[in-house]
């Protein structure tokens, strides 16, 4: 599953995922810090060419750990050699998902979700996975991009959460970007 589905964003471009701009816009110490903590096991779904991965598993220090999921092989792999040499290769586990199933299994302090939910086809099995996945008080991070995403359509992505046992508990403004953090109460 790949270039057949146009929702996808291609390998070929993951390069603008990575550049010295979007790490001025979407700096990820700032965006991490106040979810990401020592000793957290954290699930990365839709983390394509790793520009946060990294950064999750030095926050979530040697005692955490960072399950990084994609659907796309090649992105698995841009993220891998970044792993390599960095002292990080046991924190974290780099997993190839179906379009429809994370296929993943353990209890995570918190979900990271950045970009991703909006090429996800079935959003209700999406987050009725992720929530049997969260411990109790586990967290959700959503960001969703400004274009792609309408205003109406996050509000349905977030009823949707919401009826798989979410609840929203803050609603970061990090404009024009859209975003939620949500808790499995
Ligand atoms: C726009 S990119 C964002 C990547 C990363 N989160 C970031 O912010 O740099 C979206 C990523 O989600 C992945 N993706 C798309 N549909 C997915 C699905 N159903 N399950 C898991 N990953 C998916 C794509 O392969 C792609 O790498």
């Amino acid at each position: 599953m790949s270039s057949e589905n146009t929702r996808v964003f291609p390998v070929e471009k993951s390069g603008k995922l990575d550049s010295r701009f979007r790490r001025w816009l979407h700096n990820p110490q700032k965006i991490l810090r106040p979810y990401v903590k020592e000793g957290m096991s954290v699930l990365e779904v839709g983390c394509g060419p790793g520009f946060f991965t990294l950064d999750i598993a030095r926050m979530a220090g040697k005692s955490g750990r960072v399950v990084a999921v994609d659907l796309q092989e090649g992105m698995l792999e841009i993220v891998r050699e970044k792993i390599r040499g960095s002292g990080l290769e046991g924190n974290i586990v780099l997993h190839k998902c179906e379009v429809d199933r994370l296929g993943v299994s353990g209890s995570f302090d918190l979900v990271f979700l950045f970009y991703v939910v909006h090429e996800v086809p079935d959003r209700r099995a999406l987050f009725r996975e992720l929530v049997a996945l969260l411990r109790d008080g586990g967290l959700v991070y959503v960001e969703e991009p400004p274009f792609e995403v309408s205003k109406k359509a996050f509000e349905e992505t977030l009823r949707i959460a919401g009826s798989a046992g979410l609840v929203v508990t803050e609603r970061p403004k990090r404009f024009p970007d859209k975003v939620a953090v949500l808790k499995k109460p």
